[in-house]
Parts: structure tokens; C-alpha cells; sequence
């Protein structure tokens, strides 16, 4: 079998490069270890920056995400007994974020590319890719494709970051001291806007998807078992660390769904080896704090959609060479933000009282100074 672009795993980097290289009239074969029902029913990211919307728009699988998309002008601080809300509409006028779930994303892109007689294959089993510094071929379950190029769309944990030879990558790496528990609850969100709050009991997050789902996450410690969190539990912990503000009451609901995501900030560089390159979380993690990683994921894919269009077209590999560097600026702007917002808004072991009152000054110079505000409000709505 052969392609133009082989692309291994369907997430939003896999699936979305597909559906842009279709456009740009260039083949490709997804191959994802997963079923559709499993990719399409994971629960992760929530927040589309404003240019992650635009690419779907623009790329006409953007129908359902404008209909039934939550768009938000600002979120909110809160700490020390009060809410401090963000306004981009105020700090970065026309730019704002819209609340909607990752996996809807994934089903749109999968019945884009399906209709559009796409080739995906879920439940390949030995994905290995091979040959990268030319003629580069990849091998599943005792088939064989071969393309011009493979694309490592595969995430932190997949095959093509490490296929590439040791040596060739610079790894950049931080782990944090603490995991989250998102939950995901049949109950009417009960703020309007994300609550981002930082507490002495660690940190908790109101996050939503529709009137009648909310989302939330606590920071736990890192490895937590599940097991230590029955329903009951984590509703009084969600409501000591949000009702902490004068006329706040958390509604409670039915919990749908609950898993602990660890938290690591990684970056591998370069982002490509020979005809291999990596895009999204097979190149680089944030902590997602700043509800960055599936945005970078998208801003990587536009990257090598021109790049790739470049190639096809008069067989030119410049903007190819340059894609690492190209996608590394925004990458490390995410880096830092994430970090940022992580080491605002958590609580540390490691803290001593002075570590703690710097993060209230910080906390406090974010929520009073229109300089500061807008630092946080154009990184979180997504640098241009
Ligand atoms: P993935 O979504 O990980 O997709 C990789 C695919 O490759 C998967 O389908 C996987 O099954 C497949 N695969 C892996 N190995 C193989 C193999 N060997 N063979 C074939 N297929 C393989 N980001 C935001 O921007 N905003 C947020 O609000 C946000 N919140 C988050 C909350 C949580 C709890 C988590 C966990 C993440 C959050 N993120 C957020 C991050 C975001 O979900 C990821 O950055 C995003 O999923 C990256 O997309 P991707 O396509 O690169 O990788
Ligand atoms: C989410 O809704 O899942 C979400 C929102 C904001 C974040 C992370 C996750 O920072």
C-alpha cells in the first residue's frame, strides 16, 4: 500500500492534518491503535483558542462548534475569600476563547474525513515506523505502507518520538509533585465562566461543556488512586476549595466520568528527524493549567500543512527544513505559560510561607495591574 503522508494516531494533531491535507489535495492512511468509540469518547481538553476556531471554521468542520460551542470573554481568579475575573474582552479585544470538548472535535474531524471517503484504520495493532532518513515506510498488523513522509501523530506515549536514533534530540523535561482528578458531572455549571482557584487545601478548577455537564479538577498527589475518591468525597472537596467566595454554591450532580491525568512539561527538539515529523503531544507536553497542549496540537498541523503544500507543490523542502524551528517559538511561549499558571495556582509541599506569599503578591499584581492582566489574558487567549 502506499501513500503521500502516512500519519500515525487519530487525535485531534492526526485527524485535523488529515482533513487539511485533503484539502491542499494531498493523500494520506491514519492509523490509530484505538477504536473510534474510544477515541471519540475521551475526555480531555475543553478551551479552543480563538485561532484554534478559526482553523476549524476555516477548514469546514467548524458547523457544529459554532452552534454548540460555549464562547467566553474572560475567567475567573479566585483566592483569599474573593473572585477576580480576567476580561479579555476588555484586555485583548476580538480575541477570546470558546468551550468545547476535545472529543467533540475528534467526532467532527472523523465524520469530515469519512464522508470525504478518508482512509482511517483504528485498532491497528504494532504500529512501527521505518527507513526515516529516506523512503520511510510503516508497518501494522503484517501490512506495509509506504509514503513520502511520515507524520508522528501519536501523543506522549506513542512509537515515533522514540524511533528516532538516540542522540539526535534535546529533551526538555519538568514533573510537578501533583496529578489532576478531572471529573466530568451531569449538573448545571454553576459559574458562568472557568474558576481557576487556588486554596490551602491545593487547587480546583470549574470548567463546563454544556448548560446541563459541568467539569472539574483538583490537584491531588501525583500516582493518586482513584479508589481513594469516592462521588462523596469529591463533591465536598470541590466544595470546600470553590465555596470559598461570599454567594457561591456548588451544584452537585450525577459524576459521569473521572480520571487522574499526571502533570509534566516536556519538550523534545528538533521536531522532526529525516522524513518524520512530530506534531502535538509526540513532540511536547504542558501542564494543563493554561489549557494549552490541544491548541499547540493545532497550530503544529497548520505548520505542516504549508510546509508539506510547499513540498507537494514544487517539490521545495524549505519550509519542511524549517518546521521544528517554525513551531518551537509558540511551543516554548506555552511552555513557559503553563508553568506559570501551574506554579501560580497550586499548592507545593516544597512551599514555605515566603514561597506562598510570593504567590499572593503575583496573584495580586495579575488581578489589579492592567499590564499584568493582559500578560495572562493574550497568553490564554493564544498568542497570534
Ligand atoms: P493525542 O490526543 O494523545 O492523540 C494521539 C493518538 O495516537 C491517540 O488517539 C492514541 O491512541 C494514538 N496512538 C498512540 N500510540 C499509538 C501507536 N503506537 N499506534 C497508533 N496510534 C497510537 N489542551 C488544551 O488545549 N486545552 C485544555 O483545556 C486541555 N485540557 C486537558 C485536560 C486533560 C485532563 C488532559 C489529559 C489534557 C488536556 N489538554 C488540554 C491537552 C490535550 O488533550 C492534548 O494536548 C491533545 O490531546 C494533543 O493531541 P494529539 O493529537 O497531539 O495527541
Ligand atoms: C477543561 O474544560 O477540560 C479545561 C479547561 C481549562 C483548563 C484545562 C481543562 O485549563
Amino acid at each position: 500500500m502506499r501513500t503521500q503522508v502516512g500519519i500515525i494516531g487519530a487525535g485531534p494533531a492526526g485527524l485535523l492534518l488529515s482533513h487539511l491535507l485533503r484539502l491542499r489535495g494531498i493523500e494520506s492512511v491514519v492509523l490509530e491503535r484505538r477504536s473510534r468509540a474510544y477515541v471519540e469518547q475521551r475526555v480531555r481538553a475543553g478551551v479552543l483558542e480563538q485561532a484554534t476556531v478559526d482553523t476549524l471554521v476555516d477548514a469546514g468542520v467548524g458547523e457544529r462548534l459554532l452552534r454548540e460551542g460555549l464562547p467566553h470573554g474572560g475567567i475567573e481568579l479566585r483566592y483569599g475569600g474573593a473572585g477576580h475575573r480576567i476580561d479579555f474582552e476588555e484586555l485583548v479585544p476580538g480575541r477570546s476563547i470558546t468551550v468545547y470538548g476535545q472529543q467533540e472535535v475528534v467526532k467532527d474531524l472523523i465524520a469530515a474525513r469519512l464522508a470525504d471517503g478518508g482512509d482511517i484504520r483504528f485498532e491497528v495493532d504494532d504500529v512501527a515506523v521505518h527507513s526515516l532518513s529516506a523512503e520511510p515506510y510503516v508497518t501494522f498488523g503484517g501490512e506495509r505502507l509506504d509514503c513520502d513522509v511520515i507524520a508522528g501523530c501519536d501523543g506522549f506515549h506513542g512509537v515515533c518520538r522514540p524511533s528516532i536514533p538516540a542522540g539526535v534530540l534535546t529533551e526538555f523535561e519538568r514533573d510537578y509533585p501533583f496529578a489532576w482528578l478531572g471529573v466530568l458531572a451531569r449538573v448545571k455549571p454553576s459559574a458562568e465562566e472557568l474558576v481557576y482557584a487556588r486554596s490551602e487545601r491545593g487547587f480546583a478548577l470549574h470548567s463546563m461543556r454544556s448548560p446541563e455537564v459541568s467539569r472539574f479538577y483538583l490537584q491531588v498527589a501525583a500516582g493518586e488512586d482513584l479508589d481513594a475518591w469516592p462521588d462523596e468525597r469529591i463533591w465536598a472537596e470541590l466544595r470546600a476549595r470553590l465555596e470559598t467566595v461570599p454567594d457561591f454554591t456548588l451544584a452537585t450532580g450525577q459524576i459521569i466520568e473521572k480520571g487522574v491525568t499526571s502533570m509534566r512539561s516536556y519538550v523534545a527538539e528538533p521536531m522532526q528527524y529525516g522524513r518524520l515529523y512530530l506534531a502535538g503531544d509526540a513532540a511536547h507536553i504542558v501542564p494543563p493549567t493554561g489549557a494549552k497542549g490541544l491548541n499547540l496540537a493545532v497550530a503544529d498541523v497548520r505548520v505542516l500543512t504549508e510546509a508539506l503544500a510547499g513540498f507537494y507543490a514544487d517539490g521545495s523542502t524549505e519550509l519542511l527544513d524549517g518546521y521544528s524551528r517554525d513551531c518551537l517559538k509558540r511551543v516554548w511561549r506555552a511552555q513557559h505559560f503553563s508553568w506559570w499558571m501551574t506554579t501560580l495556582l497550586h499548592t507545593f509541599d516544597s512551599d514555605d510561607a515566603y514561597g506562598r506569599r510570593l504567590q499572593t503578591s503575583y496573584l495580586d499584581y495579575v488581578t489589579s495591574s492592567a499590564a499584568a492582566a493582559t500578560t495572562l489574558a493574550e497568553n490564554y487567549v493564544g498568542m497570534a
